[in-house]
């Protein structure tokens, strides 16, 4: 097992937000996190991330303490993915430099891997020339120069159309394929959670608890044909059931 959390529990202003939640994370897995808005989703991602301190429980790397320790674990945030002011090379050569690589040789690593993430000649852009689903991809990238083995994901394909979605999948499907990295995904959306996970976990309730856990046994990575078969139908149907549907 890659990530552990035992017995997470997080309040704010008194109100506890958060309980108990005790989650794995292995080797290349793509792990969903399911719930409805103000659950505590991102509230636990902070946590992960070492962004914000559990009031109790703790969080463990390979057996390792790392509870409130940040740089360990990537995370695209759900809000300001990008920095307006900033061409897209400087937003996605943001961790390289941070790393203390040169800003010229962080601009060339970037350029290299602009093509694969369909972002060619982009680099000169500032956020807001770029579309919806190539803000996303840039956000994604510069995730991934993060490098590390752990990556949070905060509603990544969100506020994107069902085609570009679609094709967005794949392509994140096809990348995961070719790196070692392990991800949680949080999103709203069921269908996105049984076709790019592996393991599904549902939070819900009042404070959020990881309430079910669903596996996903079809291997990686997946075509479209997968989101109209039979076991894709009753996974959505398991889901269904478990938010009480
Ligand atoms: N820093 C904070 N201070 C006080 N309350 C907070 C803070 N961060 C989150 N909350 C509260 O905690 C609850 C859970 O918020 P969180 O952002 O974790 O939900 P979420 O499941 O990610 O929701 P969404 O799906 O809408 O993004 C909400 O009631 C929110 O108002
Ligand atoms: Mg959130």
């Amino acid at each position: 097992m890659l990530l552990e959390t035992q017995n997470l529990s997080k309040s704010f202003d008194g109100v506890k937000i958060i309980e108990d939640i005790n989650l794995t994370l292995n080797n290349n897995e793509i792990v969903g996190l399911l719930g409805v808005s103000g659950v505590g989703k991102s509230t636990l991602f902070n946590l992960l991330s070492g962004l914000l301190l559990p009031d109790s429980g703790k969080i463990l790397l390979n057996g390792q303490d790392i509870t409130g320790k940040t740089g360990i674990i990537s995370y695209m945030q759900q809000k300001d993915l990008l920095l307006p002011h900033k061409k897209i090379a400087d937003n996605i050569a943001l961790p390289l430099v941070l790393k203390g690589i040169k800003r010229k040789k962080a601009h060339e690593m970037v350029l290299k891997k602009l093509p694969e993430f369909g972002l060619e000649g982009t680099e000169h852009k500032y956020p807001d020339q770029l579309s919806g689903g190539m803000r996303q991809r840039a956000a994604l990238l510069r995730t991934f120069f993060f490098n590390s083995r752990i990556s949070l994901l905060d509603e990544p394909f969100s506020s994107l159309d069902t085609i570009t979605k679609t094709q967005l999948h794949l392509w994140f499907l096809s990348i995961i394929s070719k790196i070692n990295m392990s991800c949680i995904l949080i999103t709203h959306d069921i269908d996105e959670a049984i076709f790019l996970s592996d393991r599904i976990y549902i939070m819900s309730g009042s404070p959020g608890r990881l309430t079910s856990e669903i596996t996903v046994g079809a291997s990686r990575p997946r075509d479209t044909g997968f989101t109209t078969s039979e076991e894709f139908m009753r996974i959505k149907k398991e889901i269904l059931c478990c938010l009480h549907f």
